[in-house]
Formats: C-alpha cells, sequence, structure tokens
C-alpha cells in the first residue's frame, strides 16, 4: 500500500480553513491503513469508496484508483475546493465530485456511475462509505470496520444507532440561524453518554423523521410489529433492537456485526406519546387495501400526500383521517423536540 497523500493534497492555506474539522493527515493514513488489512491489499481496485461526508476532501488523500472514487460533501464551497485540488494535482476525477446532502438529498442525485453501484446488489456490496463524519469524535467511537451502508448511504450500525440518532436529531431541531449554523456544532461533553433518557428520545426522533424510502433496500425502521400488517415485514431490526431481542443476522448486511444482546430500552412519556401517535397511523396505512406492508413512514406520507406535477410530495392529502393523524404524530414530535432541545445545549452540542 502506497501513501502519496502529502503530495496530493492540500495547500496550506486552505487546509487550515476555519472551523472545518479536517481529518488530520495521521487519521488518514491510519484509517487506510485499517481499512487495508481487513479488504486486503488490493481493496482500492476491487471496492468502490464514497466519501460522503468529504469536506475538502483529506480524507481521500493517498488513495490510488480515482476511477472508483466518489466524494461529495454538503457545502458547495468545498465541492469547489475540491475541484481547485484536482486542477493542482489531486487524484480524484471532477465528474465524481459533487454536492450531495446525505441526509436530506435523493438518490436520484447522484452520478449515475454511483447510482449503478448502488442499485446493483453485487456491486452494492463493493460499496465501502469511508467518511470521517460530522461529530466524527460522538460516533466514530463505536464504529467497525465492517459496517455497511443503511439504504439512504449513512453507514449504521447496530453499534453506532444511538450517537447516529442524536446527531440527527440535534440537527433537525434546532433552527439554523447565521449565529449556530452547520459547523458550529461543537464537541459534546460526556454527559450524553449516560443520559439514556436522551438518547432513546433522539433514537425515538429520527425513527419517525427520516426519509428512508423501502425501494431503495429493506426497511429496518419499522418501529411496530406486524399485528396490524397483512404480511410479514422484511426485518425486524428496529423492534429487536428496541425490546431486549437477539438481533437476528438476516439484519446483518446493513447494521453490521449483530448477535449481541441488547439491552431492553425505556422510553420517555413523550416519547411514548411518538409511538402511540405513529401506531395509529401505520394501522390506517395498513388497513388500506393497496399498503406496502414494507412501508416507512416517508412511503406512507407519499401514499396519502400524493406529488403535484413537478414530482415534489404535496404538504397535505385529501383524506382527512390522515391527516388528523399525521397532525397527532407531527404535535407530539414538536412535544418531543421540545423536551430534547435543551440538552443540546446541556451537552454543549451548542452553545448559546
Ligand atoms: C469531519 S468533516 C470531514 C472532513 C473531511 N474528511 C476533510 O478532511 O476535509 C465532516 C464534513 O461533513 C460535511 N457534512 C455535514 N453534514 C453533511 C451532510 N448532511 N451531507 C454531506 N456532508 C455533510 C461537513 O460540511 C464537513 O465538511
Amino acid at each position: 500500500m502506497k501513501y502519496v497523500s502529502d503530495r496530493i493534497l492540500v495547500p496550506q492555506d486552505i487546509r487550515e480553513r476555519k472551523g472545518s474539522f479536517f481529518t488530520p493527515q495521521q487519521w488518514v493514513e491510519l484509517s487506510q491503513k485499517y481499512i487495508s488489512d481487513v479488504l486486503g491489499e488490493d481493496w482500492q481496485d476491487e471496492y468502490y469508496i464514497w466519501d460522503c461526508a468529504a469536506g475538502t476532501g483529506n480524507l481521500l488523500a493517498g488513495l490510488t484508483n480515482k476511477y472508483n472514487i466518489w466524494a461529495s460533501t454538503l457545502d458547495k464551497a468545498d465541492v469547489d475546493v475540491m475541484k481547485d485540488r484536482i486542477k493542482n494535482g489531486a487524484n480524484l476525477l471532477e465528474n465524481h465530485v459533487f454536492q450531495f446532502d446525505f441526509l436530506n438529498d435523493d438518490f436520484a442525485k447522484l452520478p449515475k456511475g454511483l447510482q449503478d453501484i448502488i442499485n446493483n446488489e453485487k456491486k452494492r456490496k463493493k460499496l465501502v462509505v469511508y467518511i470521517n463524519p460530522p461529530y466524527a469524535e460522538v460516533s466514530s467511537k463505536d464504529i467497525k470496520k465492517e459496517q455497511c451502508p443503511n439504504p439512504r448511504g449513512i453507514w449504521i450500525l447496530y453499534t453506532n444507532l444511538i450517537p447516529v440518532s442524536i446527531y440527527y436529531t440535534i440537527r433537525h431541531i434546532i433552527a439554523f440561524t447565521w449565529l449556530n449554523d452547520r459547523d458550529q456544532f461543537l464537541y459534546p461533553n460526556d454527559g450524553w453518554m449516560n443520559d439514556a433518557d436522551f438518547q432513546n428520545d433522539c433514537l425515538t426522533f429520527t425513527i419517525f423523521n427520516t426519509n428512508i424510502q423501502s425501494k431503495y433496500g429493506i426497511n429496518h425502521w419499522i418501529p411496530f410489529t406486524e399485528e396490524d400488517a397483512k404480511d410479514n415485514f422484511e426485518s425486524h431490526f428496529m423492534v429487536d433492537y428496541i425490546k431486549d431481542k437477539t438481533i437476528h443476522e438476516e439484519s446483518a448486511e446493513l447494521f453490521g456485526e449483530l448477535t449481541k444482546k441488547h439491552k431492553a430500552l425505556k422510553f420517555s412519556d413523550e416519547a411514548k406519546a411518538v409511538f402511540r401517535t405513529g401506531k395509529k397511523l401505520w394501522q390506517y396505512y395498513h388497513s388500506q387495501p393497496t399498503a406496502n406492508v414494507n412501508a416507512s413512514l416517508y412511503d406512507i406520507r407519499e401514499f396519502f400526500q400524493g406529488r403535484d406535477d413537478n414530482g415534489k410530495m404535496n404538504n397535505s392529502s385529501g383524506d382527512t383521517q390522515y391527516n388528523e393523524l399525521i397532525g397527532d404524530l407531527r404535535s407530539a414530535l414538536k412535544t418531543l423536540s421540545l423536551k430534547i432541545q435543551p440538552k443540546v445545549y446541556e451537552y454543549g452540542f451548542l452553545v448559546k
């Protein structure tokens, strides 16, 4: 394995841009060594690599096969820096570098080559989502090398589901202002680690807010059992995770190492209200003759709300019962987020 990293990238002034948590060179080299230890010397030729939180691209320094590498990130300015770097010799392909919000954007926005990989089961298994995530400090602690992407492309594991949910939640419940915008999120203190209530509130918020769509793969986010559905779900991961159950091997593909026993989660009253209102919505959806048994919340919303001529999902539905049920769920989620908000400051994710 060759490391040519320092030569490829980064004029110093660009590297030291304020507030972007660049991946230090040592981490870059060590992480690539770990991957190569696990996947083999030739991993760069045998696997596809996607850094979906690429920032200005440091993590990809030293990789040799640019045809197998994709790099995307949230801010256009960072994409521009990466493109500049390509002009200065960085070993990346211009067409493989693009702006993409991995939490909110649709896979349809991805370059075709990457879509082909994701939509092809065999190739998808060869996709390494290689990132130093925003909040790297929170979630990398538990990250294992055999991690796999969830249907949206984020690497979520049995072991990092809680940190990922916290990250997802705090980014969604605080309105962005010029003061607290994105990169102002800070390395938190340890308080969140012992606050199971906070952790489970965030998990609940995430479960009922993801944009997971079952058409992109197995929906591992169904928080209910089949009692009201017409058939078996493809995955019982979330219910098993919540209850005190061994996680089955069938979920391993998406959630990594999963055979551990796990303590049953206890939920706050606010979180329970979300589950209760969410369940009514699920029940109503599954009473529809054409219900898809593995539907996600997004699929359910799409089913009732439909899309306009431009393909955008409508804001509401002609079905009054659905409107009432989703209204109840939203209001329970609002109460839950108001409960979580002060802790975002208490644990130092944001400073007031
Ligand atoms: C820890 S930094 C990674 C830095 C990168 N490896 C480097 O060294 O430049 C995380 C990056 O993820 C980006 N990011 C944050 N949220 C994102 C999102 N939802 N989608 C895509 N990128 C995101 C941030 O802008 C930041 O550049």
